[in-house]
C-alpha cells in the first residue's frame, strides 16, 4: 500500500527519498511524488502516474535541491490514479503533506475549507490535512500545534508527514493507524511507513505509537503522545540486513524467497528448538505460564496468513488437546462472538500491519480472553507490540507481495505452538519428540522439494491457455489446496478455486471438463483412499488432473492424469512440504503468462487500510 519517506539534512535528500521509494516499490502503488524545500525556500514538487522510474527519470531532467523533503507512492483509495491525485498534497506553495490511510470525514472537512476559501485540485482525501494545517497554522504558534490542532479534527486512520517551507528545519509527523518509523542518522534524521525505505542510511529506529505527533529536526526527535505528554520511543538497531531489497541471482523477489524457505525455517528454528526441547520462553517472557491455562484458541488473520492459521486448527484439535476456531479479520471485527473460558486470541501476520488483524486484536482485548499472542515477521510492527506474547517467524524481509517464506515460517511457529499447548494437555513426552524430530527434518527436506523446480517449469506450460483451476485436498492438505488457488490467481490471473474435495459433489464437479485443470495434493495418509475415489469422479468426468504425491500414495501418470512424486516425509510437516511446489507451479505459470510477478496489479503487500 502506499509508503511515505521524509528526511530531514544538510546535503541534498531527492536520491535518498527516490531509493526509499524503490525499497517500498513491492507494497503495491500506482503513481508516485516527491516534494523538497528549495534552497530559496520554495516548494518544488514532481509527481509521477505509473513507477517510481518515471518519478526518477523526470527528477534527472528536472532536479530538485534541498535537504528537507518528503515523498510518497499512492495506492488509490479516494480518486483515480492519477498525477493530480499523487502525493504530496499541497497549500498555498507552503504546505506539503504525505499521507498514508483513509481520513473518513473528508467531505465534511473539505466543506469547512471551502468555506475559508481553500481551493482542493484533488480528489483526495489526504488534501483536507494540507489544507487544515494551513489554516489552523494562522493561529498556532508552530507546525508542531498545527499538526496537532488539525490532528484531533480527523476522523479515520493516517500515518502522515507535514512540511512547511517558512520553517524548514523540521517536518512534523502524525500516528494514527498507519505505521511511521524514524530512522536516526548523525546530524540528519528521517521518517518512514516502513524501515526497509531507510536502510542504506541508517540502522536505527523508533516506532511511534498510536495517537503520537513528533517533530524531526536534523539533531532532535521531540515526541508528544495522544495526551499531548512529552514521551520517547525506545530506539533500537534494525537486525534487517542492507540488501535484504536485493534480488540477486534471482529474476524475481518471489523466486527468491521461495528458494530461502530452507534458510528462513533454520532460523526460525535457532535457538527454538532442539532435540526435542521447546523454549517456550520463544513466544515472550511468561507464555508458558499462560498456555498452562489455554483451553481454547481463537486464530484470526488475512490472506495467505488465514491459510497458515487454517492448518494449525488441524494440528491444535488433533495434537495439543485445545479447541481451536479460525476466522478472517476483516469479519471477526464486524461480528458479535462468544469468548469461551480461557481462551488464547492468536493473530498471523507476515506484516504485523494489516488493519484488519490489528483492529481484531484491539477488539479482542475488550473481549475478555485470557492473552494474546501474534506469530509475526516484523519486530517492532504494531501487532508485535501491543500483543502479549509474540512469535517471530525469522523469514527476513519478504518482498515478493505472494507469500511465501513468510508462510511456512508462520506454520513452522504453529507446529511449536502446537508443542508448547501441547505439553499442557497430555502429549506425550514421545509423540512430542516425534513432532519435533519431525520439525527439525523440514530444512532439508524442503532442500529436496526445490530439486522439483524444473519439472514443474515444464508442467507450468499446460496452464498458461487455462482460464480456471481447481485445487483439491482433504484434511491439513485442504488449506493448501486454498493457499496453493491463492497463489495462482494473485500472480497469473487465472481464476482458482480450491475445495475440500470431499465437496466436489456439492458444485465444483459441474464444472469438470479437460479445459479446467485440477490440481490435487495428494500425500500418503489416512485420508488418501477417500481422496483416490475423489480423483476418480474427475477423471470419470474427462476432467485432467495434476497430482502432487508421494511414492507411497501409490499415483501413476496417464493419459488423464501427470503426476508430481514429492519427496516422502512425516505428516505432520507435509502441508508445509506441499506448499512449496505449488509456490513454484503458480510462478511458472505467472512467467508464461508474462505477469508482474513480484508487483501484480491491484494488490498490495501491506494492506495498511481495511
Ligand atoms: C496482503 C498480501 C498477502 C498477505 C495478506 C495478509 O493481501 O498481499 O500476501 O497474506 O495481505 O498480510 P499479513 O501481513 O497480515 O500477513
Amino acid at each position: 500500500m502506499c509508503g511515505i519517506v521524509g528526511a530531514v539534512a544538510q546535503r541534498d535528500v531527492a536520491d535518498i527519498l527516490v531509493e526509499g521509494l524503490k525499497r517500498l516499490e513491492y507494497r503495491g502503488y500506482d503513481s508516485a511524488g516527491v516534494a523538497i524545500v528549495g534552497h530559496d525556500d520554495s516548494l518544488n514538487r514532481v509527481r509521477r502516474l505509473g513507477k517510481v522510474q518515471e518519478l526518477a527519470d523526470a527528477l534527472k531532467s528536472e532536479p530538485l535541491a534541498g535537504g528537507t523533503g518528503i515523498a510518497h507512492t499512492r495506492w488509490a483509495t479516494h480518486g483515480a490514479p492519477s498525477e493530480s491525485n499523487a502525493h504530496p498534497h499541497t497549500s498555498n506553495e507552503t504546505i506539503a503533506v504525505v499521507h498514508n490511510g483513509i481520513i473518513e470525514n473528508h467531505n465534511e472537512l473539505r466543506e469547512k475549507l471551502q468555506q475559508f476559501d481553500y481551493q482542493f485540485t484533488s480528489e483526495t482525501d489526504t488534501e483536507v490535512i494540507t489544507h487544515l494545517v494551513h489554516h489552523e497554522l494562522k493561529t498556532a504558534s508552530s507546525l508542531m500545534e498545527a499538526v496537532q490542532k488539525t490532528v484531533k479534527q480527523l476522523e479515520g486512520a493516517y500515518g502522515t508527514v507535514v512540511m512547511d517551507t517558512r520553517d524548514k528545519e523540521r517536518v512534523v509527523v502524525a500516528r494514527s493507524g498507519s505505521p511511521l518509523v524514524i530512522g536516526y542518522g548523525l546530524g540528519e534524521n528521517f521518517i518512514a511507513s516502513d524501515l526497509m525505505a531507510l536502510l542504506p542510511v541508517t540502522r536505527k529506529f523508533s516506532y511511534l505509537e498510536e495517537g503520537d505527533v513528533a517533530e524531526i529536526t536534523r539533531f532532535d526527535v521531540t515526541i508528544v503522545d495522544k495526551d499531548g505528554n512529552s514521551v520517547e520511543r525506545e530506539a533500537k538497531e534494525s537486525e534487517v540486513s542492507h540488501d535484504a531489497g536485493d534480488k540477486g541471482e534471482y529474476r524475481h523477489y518471489m523466486l527468491k524467497e521461495t528458494y530461502e524457505q530452507p534458510t528462513a525455517i533454520r532460523n526460525t528454528l535457532e535457538g527454538r528448538l532442539s532435540g526435542s526441547q521447546l523454549n517456550v520462553d520463544t513466544f515472550g517472557a511468561g507464555a508458558d505460564e499462560i498456555f498452562k491455562e489455554i483451553e481454547h484458541v481463537q486464530i484470526i488473520a488475512c490472506g495467505t496468513s488465514y491459510h497458515s492459521g487454517m492448518v494449525a486448527r488441524y494440528w491444535l484439535e488433533a495434537h495439543a488437546g485445545v479447541s481451536c476456531n479460525i476466522e478472517i479479520a476483516s469479519e471477526f471485527r464486524y461480528r458479535k462472538s462468544h469468548v469461551p473460558k480461557n481462551a488464547l486470541l492468536v493473530t498471523i501476520s507476515q506484516s504485523g500491519e494489516t488493519a484488519d488483524t490489528l483492529a481484531a486484536l484491539r477488539l479482542a482485548k475488550d473481549l475478555g480472553y485470557k492473552a494474546s499472542l501474534t506469530i509475526c515477521n516484523v519486530a517492532g510492527s504494531s501487532l508485535v507490540r501491543e500483543s502479549d506474547l509474540a512469535f517471530m517467524t525469522k523469514a527476513g524481509a519478504e518482498i515478493g507481495v505472494a507469500s511465501t517464506k513468510a508462510f511456512t515460517t508462520q506454520l513452522v511457529g504453529l507446529l511449536m505452538m502446537t508443542l508448547a499447548l501441547g505439553k499442557h494437555n497430555g502429549m506425550s513426552e514421545a509423540k512430542q519428540a516425534e513432532i519435533a524430530h519431525s520439525i527439525l527434518t523440514l530444512p532439508n527436506k524442503l532442500e529436496e522439494v526445490l530439486a522439483l523446480a524444473a519439472p514443474i517449469e515444464a508442467l507450468a506450460e499446460d496452464f498458461a491457455d487455462k482460464h480456471h483451476a481447481l485445487f483439491l485436498g482433504r484434511g491439513d492438505q485442504y488449506p493448501i489446496a486454498m493457499e496453493g488457488a491463492l497463489k495462482l490467481k494473485e500472480i497469473s490471473y487465472i481464476h482458482a478455486e480450491a475445495y475440500a474435495a470431499g465437496e466436489l459433489k456439492h458444485g465444483p464437479l459441474a464444472l469438470i471438463d479437460a479445459e479446467m485443470p485440477v490440481i490435487v495434493v495428494a500425500p500418503q495418509n489416512d485420508l488418501i483412499e477417500k481422496l483416490k475415489s475423489n480423483v476418480e469422479e474427475v477423471r470419470a468426468r474427462g476432467g485432467l488432473m495434476y497430482v502432487f504425491a508421494d511414492s507411497k500414495a501409490n499415483f501413476a501418470s496417464d493419459e488423464t492424469m501427470k503426476v508430481i512424486d514429492v519427496p516422502l516425509c512425516d505428516d505432520i510437516i507435509a502441508p508445509i512440504v506441499y506448499t512449496l511446489p505449488l509456490q513454484l507451479l503458480s510462478y511458472y505459470v505467472a512467467i508464461i503468462k508474462g505477469t508482474d510477478v513480484d508487483q501484480p496489479r491491484n494488490l498490495a503487500k501491506s494492506v495498511t487500510v481495511e
